[in-house]
């Protein structure tokens, strides 16, 4: 597993971030599942781990921390996330002062941690000013509970004016925007967001590589038993086969072009965010799924084969 350095930060991260979104503390609540997850993507050699304070509504914060109580901090990195809404009032949710210095709090003590190395401004806000955002964000660094801090799909024009706030009171930037990404869906492309992060040193992480498991080819003949479309209701999320309608043709024509060059869809899936420099937080509901899906970054897609997809 190779470490990358994230933009112009001196933090790396390994090329694979565990994700632990509608798994751990959504599907499953157990603390033993949650153990052998990241059990298994440790023995893999992810050293990223990600979670957010509304996964599970606490719970995947709780049973991820726990988890990796089991090993040295110095050794992995861990993010979490703030400004969903986890509640009624407007206390409950955005980037203000008021609340994200109280979701912090309520982060790292259901995680049981000192510090996390990534705090996530999970979405932006536009009823709170630029500048705040950045003094709460930068407060949490010096108070040493945050290493460094980022953002979560964000709108270039947001981007944009947090960099220029953040030189104008020399604060630390963002150093990672983490958005949607992978060969089915590729907003980041044609928003100006990875333009904006490629010249600006900001490094990208993109979430739901497989597209939730669209791009391993498991949903060719229908939704298959056990998979996230099927426990659509357990997990009060229905979002999955959206995706799928939303890209049919491309997801289509992906699956087809992997079969034209004997390829698993799986291991093009997961080579194509770290092709394109956005590294993919990943998501597994088994820890065989894991094993399978990185055994991807071991494979060999000839040029010719990325000329296709490209051309997809
Ligand atoms: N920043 C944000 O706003 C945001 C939003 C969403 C997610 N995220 C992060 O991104 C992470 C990953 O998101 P995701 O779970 O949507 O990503 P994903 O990697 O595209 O999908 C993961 C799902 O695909 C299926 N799968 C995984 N490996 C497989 C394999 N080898 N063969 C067959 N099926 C396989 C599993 O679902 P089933 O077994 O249930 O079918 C698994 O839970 C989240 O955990 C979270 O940390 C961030």
């Amino acid at each position: 597993m190779r470490y990358i350095r994230m933009g112009n930060s001196g933090l790396k991260l390994t090329e694979v971030t565990f994700g632990s979104a509608l798994t751990i503390g959504t599907e499953n609540l157990n603390q033993e599942y949650a153990d052998k997850m990241i059990a298994q993507a440790w023995d893999l050699g992810i050293r990223s781990f990600d979670v957010s304070n509304n996964y599970g509504m606490g719970a995947a914060e709780r049973l991820v921390g726990k988890a990796l109580q089991r090993y040295p901090h110095e050794e992995y990195v861990v993010s979490t996330k703030g400004s969903w809404p986890v509640g009624e009032t407007p206390y409950h949710r955005g980037l203000s002062r008021k609340h994200i210095l109280w979701a912090f709090e309520e982060s790292i003590k259901k995680m049981g941690l000192d510090y996390v190395d990534i705090y996530y401004a999970h979405r932006y806000d536009p009823e709170t000013p630029m500048e705040e955002v950045v003094r709460t964000f930068n407060y949490l660094i010096s108070s040493g509970r945050v290493r460094y801090w980022a953002t979560s799909e964000w709108p270039v024009e947001a981007l944009q004016e947090c960099h220029e706030v953040c030189e104008k009171l020399g604060m630390e930037k963002p150093i990672i925007e983490q958005c949607i990404y992978s060969f089915a869906v590729r907003k980041a492309e044609k928003n100006g967001v990875k333009d904006f992060c490629d010249s600006h040193g900001v490094g990208m992480l993109g979430f739901s590589p497989l597209c939730q498991g669209l791009l391993t080819g498991k949903y060719r003949n229908g939704i298959p038993e056990g998979s996230r479309a099927a426990k659509s209701k357990q997990l009060q999320y229905d979002k999955t086969m959206n995706f799928y309608e939303q890209n049919k043709e491309r997801i289509d024509k992906f699956l087809e072009t992997c079969d034209i060059y004997g390829l698993r869809p799986t291991d093009v899936a997961i080579k194509w965010g770290i092709r394109k420099g956005i590294y993919p937080v990943l998501g597994a509901s088994r820890p065989e799924q894991l094993t399978d899906t990185l055994k991807g970054l071991e494979t060999e897609v000839s040029e010719d084969a990325w000329i296709s997809f490209e051309e997809i």
